[in-house]
């Protein structure tokens, strides 16, 4: 029997993850042989882990909470959108070392313009939160076209430093929760809020009947930022389901230079949530 190609996704915690599962389906849907596990990778033993998994003939992995800044130092090579993100979510072993690749924000991308048909160019998007996620989503969304992106987050000062990063890609600024005025198409949340069923502290016209409102955290059914959207009417509202379905497939393109389909595995997972 063929030895299959062997992948993993280290975090800390993982025993929740759906990353497995996904790519078990990709390589059901491509026909691609491989294995792949959830490996729980505390904090400080990312190097270790990695050396183990390449000793044992590893060709590939996803990186998550916390150890993607780590990945990032660890690799030989990075892409150019893995640079901007600043984090490393996917690595790839190739004849030239370590190629790593951040492919959330196309993730996300993926899931506002195919799966949820928004179109961004020429939008007003306010962009919520300044930490990795936000940072990661940041280039894909300028990238869009947008009239006008704003990034409103708690402190402030983080919100114009994330701005002042990305000041050549687009029309972008930075300020805190109460300066964010709308009208605004879109409103992505990139806070960690949602983690802890909070909801940033937004002002009541941030969103209004023409505002589509997109968190990329994810739960159980509507998370909290959903749920304030919609008593706010908004115009519609997603959790990130579709987002890491599509960075699970840019990874296992990435990989096997093959596209798996990610509409028939999205509409699988959100069953599975019972959504
Ligand atoms: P991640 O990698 O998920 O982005 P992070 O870098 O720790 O995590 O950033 C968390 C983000 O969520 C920050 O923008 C944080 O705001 P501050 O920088 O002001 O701390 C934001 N956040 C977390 N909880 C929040 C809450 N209850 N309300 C508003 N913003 C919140």
């Amino acid at each position: 029997m063929a030895i299959l190609d062997r992948y993993a996704l280290f975090g800390h915690p993982v025993a929740h993850s759906r990353s497995p599962w996904l790519h078990a389906r990709f390589a059901e849907l491509t026909g691609e042989g491989l294995s792949y596990e959830a490996r729980d990778v505390p904090p400080g033993d990312f190097d270790q882990a990695l050396a183990e998994f390449l000793h044992g003939g590893g060709k590939g992995l996803n990186i998550t909470v916390p150890h993607k800044l780590a990945a990032y130092a660890a690799v030989d090579e990075l892409t150019e959108r893995a640079r901007r993100a600043g984090a490393v979510n996917t690595i790839a072993v190739t004849p030239g070392g370590l190629l790593g690749d951040n492919t959330d924000g196309a993730g996300l991308l993926r899931d506002l313009e195919h799966n949820l048909g928004l179109a961004l160019h020429g939008m007003r998007i306010l962009l919520v939160g300044a930490g990795g996620a936000a940072r990661g989503a940041l280039g894909p969304l300028l990238d869009a076209g947008p009239a006008e992106l704003l990034i409103a987050n708690r402190h402030a000062d983080k919100a114009r430093a994330l701005a002042a990063d990305f000041a050549g890609a687009g029309p972008v600024s930075g300020g805190g929760l109460e300066a964010a005025h709308g009208p605004f198409a879109l409103v992505v949340n990139a806070t960690s809020a949602s983690l802890h069923d909070e909801v940033p502290a937004l002002p009541g016209d941030a969103v209004d009947p023409g505002t589509f409102c997109y968190d990329m955290a994810y739960g159980s059914g509507p998370t909290a930022f959903m749920r304030w959207a919609a008593d706010r009417g908004a115009a519609g509202t997603a959790d990130g389901i579709g987002m890491l379905v599509e960075q699970a497939a840019e990874s296992f393109a990435l990989w096997r230079g093959v596209r798996p389909p990610t509409a028939q595995a999205l509409a699988e997972l959100k069953r599975q949530a019972g959504a």
